[in-house]
């Protein structure tokens, strides 16, 4: 059997230490000799943990002061009905660059007005739209930085009249944030972040409290900001598995350094893809993401599709079919991915050539 490269998009590859160390919690949370699955989270051992969870996470991300950082379930998906009832008052509007980006939208227009200000469905999400204009009446614009399913990413902290709110679910962790340059950030941690189960909100403490709705007890991010996290019981086990991946992410240098390598990565398979004539990359060259990889049969080699896929599996390659809106390939390349699994696809990907041509 060949080493497993894994490539999933998510839940995905955590690092291998994170994983131990969960693996010992589970059966003795930090010496108590009680689960970590079992300790209560009032115990000073799991403050201790969510206090160390809250403080690495504002040193790798440089999280400036008049920010908070909330934990909380119910993924990304439940942020967008957050977003919409803690910011939108009049009139908001959405970057449709994909299913996430739309199913952010349509939570929003549940609650109040909210359009798409531009869209690149026309190309099937392949873009990520550029020169539109933003009317500064807005509460506010919301955009998806990393489009995990078309593989497109927003590389840089635009400069936004209004509010700018983002998803960041998919590239969090990857590159140095001007988080100054948001009102919100938030995301599920079930990428580079962490395990499925936690979902993040970077929130700009001062920009709360403006809307004239009654927002339910849970759904007010000032509930979860007076209770650091713990109003209600918290994620205990994925929480503790993203403390483990932050302190690996610290220990190998942080941001610049993980930026450097998941650069790298992706532009080795990029080159492949580009270099394979039997490969073609789907997103437009300059908004591709480096986090998730989208590729094709090159057109006359569709049919070599499922070959491939069988080719590629029999060599340890777990993950990289494309979401089924959009079929192909996806590799995502996230923090714990490695240069070598990367290698691997690629050694996968000529060797599957020269079989063929
Ligand atoms: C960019 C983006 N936003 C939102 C989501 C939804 O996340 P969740 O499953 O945590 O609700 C995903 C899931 O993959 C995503 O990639």
């Amino acid at each position: 059997m060949s080493k497993i490269h894994v490539f999933n998009a998510g839940p995905c590859l955590l690092p291998q230490v994170a994983i131990e160390h969960a693996r010992e919690a589970l059966l003795d949370f930090k010496g108590t000799g009680v689960s970590l699955i079992s300790i209560s989270h009032r115990t000073k051992e799991w403050e201790e943990t969510m206090n160390e969870t809250r403080a690495l996470w504002r040193e790798i991300l440089n999280i400036p002061e008049d920010y908070e950082t909330v934990f909380l379930g119910g993924g990304a998906s439940l942020q967008f009905l957050y977003v919409a009832m803690n910011y939108l008052e009049k009139k908001a509007a959405y970057l449709d660059t994909g299913v996430w980006a739309h199913k952010a939208l349509k939570e929003a227009q549940g609650i109040g007005e909210a359009y798409a200000i531009a869209c690149s469905k026309d190309r099937n999400y392949t873009y990520i739209p550029k020169g539109f204009e933003i009317p500064t009446d807005l509460d506010y614009l919301h955009i998806t930085t990393n489009n995990t399913i078309y593989g497109t990413e927003i590389k840089h902290d635009m400069d936004c009249p209004v509010p700018l709110i983002a998803d960041m679910s998919s590239d969090i962790l990857s590159r140095r944030v001007d988080v100054s340059k948001y009102e919100l950030i938030y995301g599920g941690a079930q990428k580079n972040a962490g395990p499925a189960g936690v979902a993040f909100a970077i929130i700009r403490k001062d920009s709360l409290g403006k809307v004239s709705r009654y927002i339910p007890t849970m759904l007010d991010y000032r509930t979860h900001l007076d209770k650091e996290s713990m109003f209600n019981t918290p994620p205990v086990f994925s929480i503790y598995v993203m403390n483990e991946t932050l302190k690996w992410l610290k220990s190998i240098g942080g941001i610049d350094a993980i930026h450097e390598i998941d650069e790298k990565k992706a532009a080795t398979l990029y080159a492949e893809i580009d270099r394979n004539s039997l490969f073609t990359g789907t997103a437009e060259k300059e908004d591709r993401s480096i986090m998730n990889v989208c590729f094709v049969m090159a057109p006359g080699y569709e049919d070599l599709q499922d070959e491939f896929f069988a080719f590629a599996k029999s060599k340890g390659m777990i993950g990289i079919k494309g979401h089924r809106s959009v079929g192909g390939f996806r590799a995502s390349l996230y923090n714990a991915c490695t240069q070598e699994d990367v290698e691997a696809l690629v050694a996968t990907m000529k060797e599957f050539e020269a079989l063929k041509k």
